[in-house]
């Protein structure tokens, strides 16, 4: 596990206190936030909880789910109100179903993008939000031990989305000033890593 305690650190340092955040995470946790449609959150790969700050206000029920204990750990140490729950993207069939389903900033880290969004997928009730930085290439690089950056396009991802079962919409919009995080992580990749974009999918109502 790549995110342990000292990267947890970096981290907290690195993006700011999950309820005062850097401006570029505000940025994109208020818009996140603005993408909740119903009342309960599950928010996949919540790392430290930031996303918690931004939506507590407008949600009846929030769960955060993380593979990493340390993560958690300052999660809770900020929100000790929320749920904080250890877990998997890759199997989530005993987590509970969410009007909304967030995972922000996760498939990037992720070999099997495809088998994390059909998981994600089947616990929306309404919508699940993603988002992940799209490129002109499919390409896995490693970044540092224990982490990847799974560079994806616009044609991979609409292709996993098309296969999803009773999506009535899907819209893909671009957050395009992440630079500053993501400069620390892969310089090299500089020029095209601000292309990154919400993608939104709702789900077929049936009343
Ligand atoms: C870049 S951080 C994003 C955290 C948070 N969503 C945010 O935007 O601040 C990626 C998070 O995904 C978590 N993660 C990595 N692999 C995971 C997996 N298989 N299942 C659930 N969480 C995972 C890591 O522990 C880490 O907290």
């Amino acid at each position: 596990m790549f995110w342990t305690e000292t990267e947890a650190a970096r981290y907290l340092e690195e993006n700011g206190l999950p309820y005062n955040p850097q401006p570029h995470v505000v940025k994109k946790m208020t818009a996140a936030a603005n993408l909740l449609k119903g009342l309960t959150v599950l928010d996949v790969g919540c790392g430290e909880g930031h996303l918690y700050h931004f939506i507590k206000e407008k949600a009846e029920k929030y769960v955060g789910l993380d593979a990493s204990p340390d993560m958690l750990k300052t999660a809770t140490y900020y929100a000790p109100e929320a749920s904080w729950r250890l877990g998997d993207v890759y199997n989530l069939e005993d987590v509970d179903r969410c009007d909304t389903v967030f995972s922000i900033s996760l498939l990037i880290h992720l070999e099997n993008q495809s088998e994390a969004i059909r998981q994600l997928w089947s616990r929306a009730l309404k919508r699940l939000v993603f988002l992940i930085p799209i490129q002109k290439e499919e390409k896995i690089i490693n970044v540092r031990p224990g982490l990847i950056y799974h560079q994806t396009t616009f044609d991979g991802v609409k292709k996993i989305v098309e296969s999803l079962e009773e999506v009535e919409k899907y819209t893909m919009t671009p957050l395009s000033d992440l630079k500053p995080r993501i400069k620390l992580y892969l310089g090299l990749l500089r020029p095209d890593v601000r292309l990154h974009y919400f993608v939104v999918v709702d789900r077929i109502q049936s009343h």
